[in-house]
């Protein structure tokens, strides 16, 4: 299985920080951001990874990260994002990287207390159309600002609506996402959504809609360090308390 890291974006929810730096690269306690999305995917076993970032400040990437091997990682491939076009449109920039491997992705300024190697394993047992990874979240306005999943009586997924005014359940889909080869046969058939990119929650429904979409429930704790300024320090209060990617 392969592993692409999403780090491109604006930043806007933290501006003026992001206007002289990307994101994924601001200190989550003692370390970048984008050194916890590493350990999580390295964590789970996987050694070749991708990472897609954009902006003025990707040469950063480069120098922090290198080949990768001090981080666990055997291989690693860097992807360039011309301008913000969404999650989806950056995944779509792995496409010869991915080739017809199974695909773990990954917001890197998504932040986990545990591990996401069980969700890992059970894809690669199966590794047909699409795995999501849900987080408990009781607060609306948190919900707000997340795809949201809308379940059937018998408990499966029957559609995610992202940024609902009237959130359907109590489940955050994290940034956390395992494809088959095929995602990258969707991509092109999506249409940029009324923030003008690519949506990966689209992708998810597309998914839903053939039957091929499985989820788990992360265990413990899951944060969105970019969602504003107050996630990226709720997420600095927890690491630096409890730490990040136990287990
Ligand atoms: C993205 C996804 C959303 C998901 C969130 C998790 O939102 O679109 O469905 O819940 O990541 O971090 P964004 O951060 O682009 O607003």
């Amino acid at each position: 299985m392969k592993g692409v890291l999403l780090a491109g974006g604006t930043g806007s929810r933290l501006h003026p920080l992001t206007r002289i730096t990307n994101k994924h690269l601001l200190p989550i306690y003692d370390r970048p951001m984008i050194s916890y999305a590493i350990e999580a995917v390295v964590n789970a076993g996987i050694t070749e990874v991708m990472l897609v970032t954009g902006g003025t400040h990707a040469g950063e990437f480069l120098r922090l990260l290198g080949n990768g091997h001090e981080f666990g990682i055997d291989r690693l491939s860097y992807g360039y994002q011309d301008r913000p076009g969404g999650i989806a449109e950056a995944l779509g920039l792995a496409e010869r990287f991915v080739g017809d491997d199974p695909v773990l992705v990954m917001l890197a300024d998504n932040i986990v207390g545990g591990s996401i190697r069980p969700m890992v394993e059970a894809f690669c047992a199966d590794p047909h159309g699409a795995r999501i990874l849900l987080t408990p979240v009781q607060e609306e306005r948190h919900l707000r600002h997340l795809g949201v999943p809308d379940f059937d009586d018998g408990g499966r997924v029957r559609g995610i609506v992202e940024k609902p005014a009237d959130p359907p359940s109590k489940f955050g889909v994290t940034g956390i996402y395992c494809y088959d080869a095929d995602v990258f046969r969707v991509i092109p058939t999506l249409e940029p959504s009324g923030r003008g990119e690519l949506e990966i929650t689209d992708v998810n429904n597309h998914y839903i809609r053939q039957g091929a979409m499985a989820f788990d429930v992360l265990e413990g704790f899951w944060g969105d360090a970019g969602e504003s300024i107050d996630a990226y320090y709720a997420v600095n209060d927890f690491v630096r308390e409890h730490g990040a990617n136990k287990g």
